[in-house]
Order: C-alpha cells, then sequence, then structure tokens
C-alpha cells in the first residue's frame, strides 16, 4: 500500500480560482488555520476567462443603477429559478466586494473623475461592469494572490483532490496526490470549501482549461450533497473557431459592449431578425441606436447583440444551420466597423480590448481593427451545482461548503455576463467566514484509515491494469456524445441516446489502463478525471431529460415553450438506493414580499 503524507488544517479549501483564494483570505483573517489546495499552478484558474468585467451596481456610470436593479436583472437572467436569497445578497455586496479589491491593488479602468468605470454586457440594464480591459479575471486573481499570499495561507499547489472523507457525518478531510510524482497526501480538515470551479471539459468545444473536470461537484455528490440544476448549461455565443487548435477560447462580451456586431456570411445583422417579445421594448431597433447606447447614451436601448447569452447563441446556431456561416462553421464579430464613428477606432480597439487583439494576431492572424473575427458558442459555465444554502454556502453535508461555479443557486437558468466574478467574491467571502466559524466551533474529526487505503487503491487500479483502454480514448468519446447529443439544442430521444451511451462509457471508464509509474503521468491523471467527468455528464443528461420545456441554458428542440409549471421548482439529483442518481423536485422558501414588490417595479 502506498504511503501518505498528512498536513492538519482547520479550513481546507480546494480551489485557488477567485472564490477560492477570496474563501481562504476571509478564513486566515477568522484567525484558522488555512490550506489552500490548487490543481495546477496557483493563479491559473478559469476565473480569468471572465474578461468582461465583474457586475456590481455602483452607479459610476448611469447613476439610475442600484442593488435592485441588479437584483431584479440576474433573476430576470435566470428566469426566476435563482435562489433569491443568494441574488439579493450579490446585488447588494457587490459594490463592496469590488471596492474592496480596488483598495488590494486592482487597477480598474477610470470614468474621467477617477470613479472605476463600467461597461454594458449583456442582460444588465445599466452600465454594470467594473473592468481591467478585458482582463478583468486575470487582474482579479492577480490582486487576490499578491493579498493572499500576507494571510499565512499554506499553499499546496498541482495537488488533485480525489476522495472526501466523513466521521460522524460531517466532513472530516481529503486525499489528493501531486500531480508531480504521484504522491498521496491526507489533509485532515475540520471544515473544506469546494471552490472547483466548472465542468466545461465534458464537452469537446469548451473555454474551460483541462483542470474543469467537474472535480467539487462530484466529490460533494459522493459524500452525499446534493447537485441541482444541472441542465443548465451556458454557451457562451463566442468562442475562437479557427484555427482548430484553439476552437472555444473565449472571446469576450467586452466585444460586444464595445459596440462589435455579429453578422452573418451575407453581411446582414442577424440578430435584428429575432429578438424574443419580451425584450422587444428593451432593444434598439436601428443600428444607429444601438451604437448610441454603447457610447453610454442614457436615452438609447441596447443592441441586440447584448441579449442574454443562450438566445445570442441560439441565434448564431441558427444562421449557420441555416448555411449562413462563416467558412469555418461559425459567424463574424466586427468589431473593425466603429472606424465609421470614431477617428482613432484602432487605437481605442486595442485599448479597451487588448487581450482579444493579441489573441487574435497571434493565434489566428487576424487585426480585429482591420478584420471581422470568426466566432461560434462555446461551453463556458454551468449554472448546477452544489446544492447550499444562500447566507454560509454550507451543503447538506455538516462543514462542506461550496463557492463559485461550484455551488449552486446564484444564476438560476442562466447567467449573466460579469455575475461570476462579483459571485466569486461575495460568496467566496461568505464560504471562508462560515467555514472557519464551522471550525472554531467544531473539533477535528477523525479520518477512517481503512478508508484512505481504498481509496489509494482505487487511484492506483489504471496503473497496475496490464490491459485496457486508453483513458484518452473514453474522454474523447464522452466529449463527443455531450457536445452531440447534450449541447445548445436538444431532443428527447438524443438525450436518452446519450444516457445509454454514458452507461457504456462508465463500464469502459472503471477498466482503462495507463502505462509508466506514477511521476509526471497525465494519462493516469486523465483516468482518475473520468469518474468526475462521468457523474457531472450523468446529471446534466437526467436533469435535461426531465426537464420538458426550454428555459435559460436549456433549449428543447422538441418542447420550445417555456412552461409555467416548470418554473416553480429547480430538479435535484438525490441518491437512490445502489448509489445511483434519482431526481427530486425542490423549490426554494417564498419570496419576501418586499423582494417581489422589486420584480414588479422593475418589469
Ligand atoms: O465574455 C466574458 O468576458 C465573460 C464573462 C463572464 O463569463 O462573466
Amino acid at each position: 500500500m502506498a504511503s501518505y503524507q498528512s498536513y492538519d488544517h482547520d479550513v481546507l479549501v480546494i480551489g485557488a480560482g477567485g472564490a477560492g483564494l477570496r474563501a481562504a483570505i476571509e478564513a486566515a483573517a477568522s484567525g484558522v488555520s488555512v490550506g489552500l489546495v490548487c490543481k495546477s499552478l496557483l493563479g491559473k484558474a478559469h476565473t480569468v476567462m471572465a474578461e468582461g468585467g465583474m457586475a456590481a451596481a455602483m452607479g459610476n456610470v448611469d447613476d439610475r443603477d442600484n442593488w435592485k436593479v441588479h437584483f431584479t436583472d440576474t433573476l430576470r437572467g435566470g428566469q426566476y429559478l435563482n435562489n433569491w436569497r443568494m441574488a439579493e445578497l450579490h446585488a447588494k455586496e457587490a459594490p463592496a466586494r469590488a471596492r474592496e479589491l480596488e483598495a488590494w491593488g486592482a487597477m480598474f479602468d477610470r470614468t474621467k473623475d477617477g470613479r472605476i468605470l463600467q461597461r454594458n454586457f449583456g442582460g444588465h440594464r445599466y452600465p454594470r461592469l467594473a473592468h481591467v480591459g478585458d482582463r478583468t479575471g486575470l487582474e482579479m486573481i492577480r490582486t487576490l494572490q499578491d493579498h493572499g499570499i500576507h494571510q499565512g495561507i499554506d499553499v499546496h499547489m498541482e495537488v488533485t483532490i480525489y476522495r472526501l472523507f466523513l466521521s460522524g457525518g460531517r466532513v472530516a478531510g481529503a486525499l489528493g496526490y501531486d500531480r508531480q510524482r504521484g504522491e498521496f497526501r491526507l489533509f485532515r480538515a475540520k471544515a473544506i470549501v469546494l471552490a472547483t470551479g466548472g465542468i466545461g471539459r465534458a464537452f469537446q468545444i469548451t473555454s474551460n482549461s483541462w483542470e474543469y473536470s467537474g472535480d467539487g461537484h462530484a466529490l460533494a455528490w459522493e459524500v452525499g450533497a446534493q447537485l441541482q440544476d444541472m441542465e443548465f448549461i451556458q454557451f457562451h455565443p463566442t468562442g475562437m473557431v479557427w484555427p482548430p487548435s484553439v476552437k472555444g477560447i473565449l472571446v469576450t462580451e467586452g466585444v460586444r459592449g464595445e459596440g462589435g456586431v455579429l453578422l452573418n456570411s451575407k453581411g446582414e445583422r442577424f440578430m435584428f431578425n429575432d429578438i424574443p417579445d419580451n425584450y422587444k421594448n428593451q432593444t434598439a431597433d436601428t443600428p444607429e441606436e444601438g451604437w448610441r447606447y454603447t457610447q453610454g447614451d442614457k436615452n438609447a436601448r441596447r443592441p441586440p447583440e447584448l441579449l442574454t447569452r443562450d438566445h445570442v447563441a441560439r441565434c448564431i446556431m441558427r444562421e449557420v444551420k441555416a448555411g449562413r456561416g462563416s467558412p469555418h462553421g461559425g459567424v463574424y464579430l466586427d468589431i473593425a466597423w466603429i472606424k465609421e464613428k470614431l477617428p482613432n477606432a484602432a487605437e481605442h480597439i486595442r485599448k479597451k480590448l487588448p487581450s482579444m487583439y493579441h489573441q487574435f494576431k497571434q493565434l489566428a492572424d487576424i487585426d480585429i481593427t482591420t478584420t471581422p473575427m470568426e466566432i461560434g458558442p462555446t461551453t463556458h459555465y454551468v449554472m448546477g451545482g452544489v446544492r447550499v444554502d444562500g447566507d454560509s454556502q454550507m451543503t447538506k453535508v455538516p462543514g462542506l461548503f461550496a463557492a463559485g461555479e461550484v455551488a449552486c443557486g446564484l444564476h438560476g437558468a442562466n447567467r449573466l455576463g460579469g455575475n461570476s466574478l462579483s459571485d466569486l467574491l461575495v460568496f467566496g467571502k461568505r464560504a471562508g467566514e462560515y467555514a472557519a466559524k464551522f471550525a472554531q466551533d467544531n473539533a477535528s474529526g477523525a479520518v477512517d484509515g481503512g478508508e484512505v487505503d481504498e481509496a489509494i487503491a482505487h487511484a492506483l487500479a489504471p496503473l497496475s491494469r496490464k490491459t485496457g483502454e486508453n483513458p484518452y480514448r473514453v474522454q474523447q468519446d464522452l466529449q463527443a456524445v455531450m457536445q452531440e447529443l447534450v449541447g445548445i439544442v436538444r431532443r428527447e430521444e438524443e438525450m436518452v441516446k446519450a444516457h445509454s451511451s454514458l452507461e457504456k462509457l462508465k463500464q469502459r471508464a472503471e477498466k482503462v489502463a495507463v502505462s509508466g509509474g506514477r511521476d509526471y503521468n497525465p494519462g493516469w491523471h486523465t483516468a482518475l478525471d473520468l469518474k468526475n467527468l462521468m457523474i457531472v455528464s450523468e446529471a446534466a443528461i437526467v436533469s435535461a431529460i426531465a426537464r420538458k420545456e426550454s428555459r435559460g441554458g436549456h433549449f428543447r428542440d422538441d418542447h420550445p415553450e417555456k412552461k409555467s409549471e416548470f418554473g416553480t421548482f429547480n430538479h435535484v439529483l438525490v441518491r437512490t438506493t445502489g448509489g445511483g442518481m434519482g431526481l427530486a423536485k425542490a423549490s426554494y422558501p417564498e419570496m419576501p414580499a418586499e423582494l417581489k414588490q422589486l420584480i414588479e417595479e422593475y418589469k
């Protein structure tokens, strides 16, 4: 049996993106000992893919904005399946979190009078996204890292957590392995915060990098926490489509926020053809009005390119399917056209969108100041995740918390762009605070040595098999199934087919074999990630089959309408006898009258 090194922390944070870092900072500030585990190097996180900004109703650009409008925008975007308490806390606390980040050194872009500049984004009524060019997530991570490094946090880099352990029904520890040497590490902790991000690697085309295999979702599920809303997956409308090696890389919504327009191969601005009835009176009728909106004209309505992401992604797919797409299966995103409006357009674009300029120049040899980009939808975010208490972020398992993308509730059926960076800070802070409190109020639980040995034996099994399939093949086949059968547009028979394919893939995953040893062996790491990918894929399929309507990030060709009866509950996954996945319906407590009133007021 392999040996392992042991570590003791009051609070263990798993995942070191924005939510994990913010949770670790907050827990450390409460005086407890904190360990922070990162799957890759500290600072490499999907947080950096939220490029265009962080939503916070500070009203710096339009003083009509306030938390109430942000709250109602978030609920409307989420099609009213949101945890209203989280939406309320988020809207109220996001401005303080943005200012705190600024105080810790974040270099936000500025208004002329020196306040934090805010830009337009889809579904936000007013310019609300505090930003740093198109590198906001990167700046957030840099700032949190710089701040966190002085808080006495123990950082465990390049460690993947493989199993959580309970003691007397509450969380007691976690087993991981370091990715360099393959050595096992046991972390004993009084409280654990999951901040592992999303599930993008279950799909072929994604903005997520290799780390995002649904680890936190699966770890929580295995110890009895519930997953919720897993049918709601966000396909960001604009990812790169060419060259193939970079397919899926994000093209920030900030391009559209700065005036970028979507065109089909005929040069038509197709978004004007399909404005949903409930958005008609909020959407600009003419290109001229849309441009004025992006330039801060308070009387202009927003351009149709800034409708919510689910809608824009479907419109793009429709153009491609109708044969009006670009040569590589996308459509065009044109920011170069603003030279008709601005004399210094090229300089302006390079200043506001520096990463996009370099990304296209270096990866596709395209100068976005002169040439339209080719773009198409990319799997970006999962609204579903671990069900948590809205105030504390604790899951159903005592001592186990979740924050950021791995947690469910704030975004309902569809997340508004920019609401993830503020989510990370607001609920990362809360999770850290409540986890520290839990650790202060509770003694350590004992981790059962037999369970640790069993988990290690299971993790080593792919290395000891003499024959078996290559794990990369199984992963690729899973990604193909999810992309083709559970993607942007879904149908019952396709998802049923995906479900039965998944059963076979699970069996194949149990038998994969990996050559070589534990040192620097990405094949082995892939074999271990498969279990998590299977769990989150099954969760998404089962929930998507059950939701026989279209809402937010879940669109069904065979049930294209929203159905009122489905708007009253969320899908929660529960363990059935034998450990399988069953579905239950759950609702949040009734919304207080004063919040209901706001929805009426800001309709
Ligand atoms: O397009 C973007 O910059 C992404 C932002 C987000 O997902 O919040």
